[in-house]
């Protein structure tokens, strides 16, 4: 039985973090490894509120930290689903970073994560599609076939001349 598609809203999740001590590294600010971990988690959280299923990480996109974020500052991190395939989903997460004493906000980074849901065997399951609603929901839902076709050449789960979306690169 189909099932039914589910919008980029009714996975959304905010995640909210205070940077202490020991998140940090010898530069005062936050650790990459730590702000993946924590990214991981609202993005697997997403996941699950689309395929209401358990997930695993299936590949993370590249990470560029635009700026670092200060020991004593907030963490904002803002992740959802952009598109379902069969049993994979994209998930885009925002990252900001908040000096809550000076009252600003700061942008750290973008990031793609997939997760692929299991059935209780441990196999990938089907998931609904999800409908994009917003013109930056239809941008980012157009861009994933892209992006994926791109994370599963380079991860050697593609060949090349499969990547109809891509040809013009490889060839
Ligand atoms: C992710 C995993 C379930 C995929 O299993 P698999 O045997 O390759 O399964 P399939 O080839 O049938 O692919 C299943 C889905 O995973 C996707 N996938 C596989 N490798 C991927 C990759 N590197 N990046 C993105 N998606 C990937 C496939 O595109 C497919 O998606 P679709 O069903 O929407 O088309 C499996 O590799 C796994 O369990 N990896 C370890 C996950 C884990 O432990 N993560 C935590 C980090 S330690």
């Amino acid at each position: 039985m189909d099932k039914q598609a589910k919008t980029a809203k009714e996975s959304f999740v905010v995640m909210t973090e205070l940077v202490l001590p020991n998140d940090t590294n010898t530069f005062g600010n936050l650790m990459g490894g730590r702000l993946m971990y924590w990214m991981d988690i609202a993005a697997a959280l997403a996941a699950m509120k689309h395929c209401g299923a358990p997930v695993v990480t299936a590949s993370v996109d590249n990470i560029s930290f635009e700026n670092p974020i200060k020991l004593g500052n907030v963490v904002h991190i803002e992740a959802k689903v952009t598109r379902a395939f069969n049993s994979s989903m994209e998930v885009h997460l925002r990252v900001w970073g908040e000096d809550a004493i000076h009252q600003y906000k700061y942008k750290s980074n973008e990031a793609y994560y997939t997760f692929v849901a299991l059935d209780p065997n441990g196999n990938p399951r089907p998931v609904a599609p999800l409908l994009p609603e917003s013109e930056e929901e239809k941008r980012l839902f157009d861009g994933a076939l892209r992006r994926r076709q791109l994370r599963l050449v380079l991860g050697g789960k593609m060949k090349p001349e499969d990547a109809t979306e891509l040809k013009a690169l490889f060839q």
